[in-house]
């Protein structure tokens, strides 16, 4: 932990960060070694402009990552994966409140956020470091979630914050490692960060997860399970046996008779992870044990959708009141209701990387897509049902 905060702690910005990079390649049996070469473009999948998938274009011309600051570094992409996010990204959904986020000096260097690299997760090889990063060094295999308003993994390279950042699992591949970060972070976020869930805490307690089966849902039951929780999952009858697999103590199919029918017939519980919203969120805060420091946590909150909608100010006051509203009313039910948002965080990632290693958390991977065909992924998102994550493969394993 000290050399990580050694590495992130920030020196004179005009002192420390570094040009156009020399690029270092991996070659293979002899590992990395640096080449004279300097490297300007990339390979990437950027957008234009907002709209559906035909905005997705490959383009062999894209800048290539620049250190700017010196607690970054530049990773060599192996792997990526794709979320709902880069989804709703594509269509323009969150981009007046993430343009307001953006580093001039890594996007909108022509005033524009375009070309936009979308991607949050990326399994990799550090190639180069800034020159206060003292926790990883060339050559380190890497695996991170990029936020979104940086530019995005489904590149050759992308340039990440070391706290960011953590040392692949050893025991996964890039392809595997990199179906995790997002998912695995966001699942965090909500049950750690909002519900004060840990290690200590869970053993005894009884938690519902609506939507188990996705890329969220499958990283919630398993981090759950590793800390000893009682799990209920809530999922389509097909998605039983990945359910039992991952270890869900209980399974609810909503496709076969009503969430609320079937909740009536277990006991409370002392936290529930909402990955659908909508209906299920007033249908579910019922069957949470009141007056006890049972929480609600929700995923899918207006947040973005209003400052989209109203604009930053008008949007943040929308938000702050609808929050603050449902906050109070359920406070006075003895709940805690809470909205969860994905934070990136390398020192997370380094206690799930031990749960991976320890094989309490491994990877649920529906599909793997060449980097050729991200289109694809897309698409294959958009329709749902995903059972677990598609990967995105950048680096051929095999060559
Ligand atoms: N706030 C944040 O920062 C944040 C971060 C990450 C994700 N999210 C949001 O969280 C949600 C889940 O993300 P994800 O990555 O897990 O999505 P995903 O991989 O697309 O999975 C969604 C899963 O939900 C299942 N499902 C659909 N309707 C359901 C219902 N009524 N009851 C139970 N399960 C249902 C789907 O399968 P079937 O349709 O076959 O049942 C699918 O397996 C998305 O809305 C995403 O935008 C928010």
């Amino acid at each position: 932990m000290l050399s990580r905060m050694n590495a992130v702690c920030r020196r004179s910005f005009s002192q420390l960060c570094r040009g156009p990079s020399v690029t270092a390649e991996v070659s293979k049996g002899r590992g990395i070694h640096l080449s004279c070469r300097r490297r300007t473009v990339m390979p990437a999948w950027v957008i234009g402009k907002y709209g559906g998938n035909e905005v997705l274009r490959f383009s062999d011309n894209v800048l290539f990552p620049i250190i700017h600051y010196p607690n970054e570094v530049i990773i060599k992409v192996h792997a990526a994966s794709v979320n709902p996010i880069d989804v709703n990204m594509r269509s323009g959904y969150g981009a007046k409140s993430l343009n307001m986020s953006r580093d001039p000096l890594h996007i909108k260097t022509a005033g524009s956020e375009f070309p936009l690299i979308l991607g949050r997760d990326v399994s990799g090889t550090v190639m180069e470091c800034g020159l206060n990063v003292k926790y990883f060094k060339p050559g380190d295999q890497v695996w991170a979630a990029v936020p979104p308003w940086k530019q995005g993994t489904f590149a050759e390279f992308v340039v990440a914050s070391v706290n960011e950042v953590s040392l692949k699992p050893k025991s996964l591949s890039h392809t595997e490692a990199a179906s995790l970060p997002y998912v695995t972070l966001t699942a965090w976020a909500a049950l750690v960060n909002s519900c004060g869930l840990s290690k200590e805490k869970c053993p005894g307690k009884r938690v519902l997860i609506i939507g188990s089966s996705g890329g969220v849902g499958t990283a919630a039951v398993q981090l759950l399970k590793a800390w000893g929780a009682h799990v209920t999952a809530v999922c389509s009858g097909n998605a039983f046996n990945l359910m039992k697999d991952l270890g869900a103590d209980d399974i609810i199919d909503y496709t076969v008779e009503s969430l609320q029918e079937q909740l009536k017939t277990r006991d409370q519980f002392d936290t529930i992870l909402d990955n659908i919203g909508g209906s299920s969120e007033e249908l579910a805060l019922q069957y949470l044990k009141p007056w006890s420091g049972a929480t609600f946590v929700t995923l899918v909150t207006p947040f973005l959708y209003n400052n989209d909608q109203l604009g930053i100010a008008d949007g943040m006051m929308r938000t702050g009141v609808t929050l603050a509203s449902k906050v109070m009313k359920h406070y006075y039910k003895g709940i805690h209701y809470r909205w969860g948002f994905f934070t990136p965080s390398g020192p997370s990632l380094d206690v799930i990387g031990e749960l991976v290693d320890a094989g309490k958390i491994r990877p649920t991977i529906e599909h793997v897509f060449p980097l050729s065909d991200v289109p694809q992924a897309f698409q294959k998102l958009e329709a749902g049902h995903a059972r677990g994550k598609s990967v995105i493969q950048v680096v051929d394993p095999k060559k």
